[in-house]
């Protein structure tokens, strides 16, 4: 059945994404795509790369009308916006994708401590599905509201939550250091994100308590049942899209290569969108975000390192698509029962 869709905060960078995943889905019709800023505009006025494929034009956002309209809404907005108008949503019988932080987090305590305010719907938290398939498929199945993970979140708990599961973890000193291109911070100019700031930068930033921190230690404890505990510093590089998270991890027995192929294999084999990058030859050896970008893949590999008592992990993401808008048009199609890999086949370039 074809699906009426509205995506709120089209004119943004992830919002961008979904109208070029969603505009040739075969089960998804474009109803209402938003923007203030650019209202009445063509969609390919502020997406160049849209031009020729529609002639859709931004409207007005409108809770109203994207549910009057709309079986399905995707919330491309800034945090602290959809947590207002979600409830009118569901209300109405629209099923949310939401790509923001605000229902990500199950403990409402968090959203203070992470975030600075006080969620205004804390008893809808419970109902919220944390966004990735690989972790939370059959439940995002019969969800009326899929929270996606963050970017950074999601290459981090991608590249740990199979080894959080085996016994030889130590699950309090995990080290996650994260490359992000430019649109990681969205379209909304800033003084860190001008050209000539941003151009050749190599910055950490946020260096110790980023709100990544608060989803990926949920989900990692709800992956291996146990708490964890990770120290999470992510970096400012010079690409425009992707995410490299290179996770270190002690280890409280010796290992082999075997020992954290079991694991990655016991739980990914079956994923369309993992792929293993582990390879003694050839230029590509380990996972590379340059390799996917545009894609739905998140490329894991790893190394041991017996000198220093440490695996190492590579997890690579376009953090627009695997990382964004990727992510939740996969979730949309664990909720409609497609196959997962529908609108996101394509590979990357090279
Ligand atoms: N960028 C990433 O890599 C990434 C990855 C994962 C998750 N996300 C999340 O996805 C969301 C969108 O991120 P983005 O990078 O695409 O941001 P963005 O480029 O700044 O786009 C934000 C969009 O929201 C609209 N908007 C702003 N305030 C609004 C409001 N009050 N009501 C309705 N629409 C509003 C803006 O358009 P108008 O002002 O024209 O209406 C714009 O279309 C954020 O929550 C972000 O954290 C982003």
């Amino acid at each position: 059945m074809m699906m009426k869709i509205g995506i709120m905060g089209a004119s943004g960078y992830a919002g961008g994404e979904l109208l070029r995943l969603l505009l040739p889905h075969p089960e998804a019709e474009i109803e209402f795509a938003t923007s203030s800023r650019f209202a009445g505009e063509f969609v390919h006025m502020v997406h160049p790369n849209l031009r020729g494929s529609t002639m859709l034009k931004f409207t007005p956002p409108s809770v109203q009308g994207m549910a009057d309209a709309c079986d399905l809404v995707f919330l491309a907005t800034p945090h602290g916006v959809s947590k207002g108008i979600v409830g009118d949503f569901l209300d109405a019988g629209v099923r949310v994708v939401d790509l923001s932080a605000d229902f990500r987090l199950k403990d409402p305590a968090d959203y203070p401590t992470w975030y600075g305010w006080e969620h205004p719907h804390p008893e809808m938290l419970a109902d919220a599905v944390f966004g990735l398939p690989e972790l939370h498929r059959e439940e995002i199945r019969d969800a009326n509201l899929v929270a996606c993970s963050g970017c950074m979140a999601g290459a981090s708990i991608l590249g740990l939550a199979p080894l959080v599961k085996t016994d030889f973890v130590d699950k309090e000193r995990i080290a996650i250091d994260a490359k992000i291109g430019s649109s990681g911070g969205g379209s909304d100019p800033t003084l860190a994100s001008h050209h000539p700031e941003r151009f050749g930068a190599l910055r950490p930033y946020k260096v110790v308590g980023h709100r990544h921190i608060a989803e990926i230690e949920q989900e990692l404890a709800l992956a291996g049942g146990d708490p964890v505990r990770v120290g999470f510093t992510p970096h400012a590089v010079n690409m425009a899209r992707g995410i490299l998270a290179t996770i270190h991890i002690w280890h409280n027995r010796p290992l082999m290569d075997r020992d954290v192929w079991a694991a990655f294999r016991g739980a990914y084999s079956d994923e369309p969108f993992i792929r293993f990058v582990k390879s003694r030859k050839g230029l590509y050896q380990l996972p590379d975000p340059k390799v996917v970008a545009g894609t739905n893949f998140c490329d894991i590999g790893f190394e041991l390192d017996p000198h220093a008592g440490r695996l190492v992990v590579f997890s690579a993401i376009d953090n627009l698509v695997k990382g964004a808008a990727g992510q939740a048009v996969q979730c949309f199609n664990v909720m409609l029962g497609l196959d997962e890999r529908t609108g996101l086949e394509h590979v990357g370039l090279h």
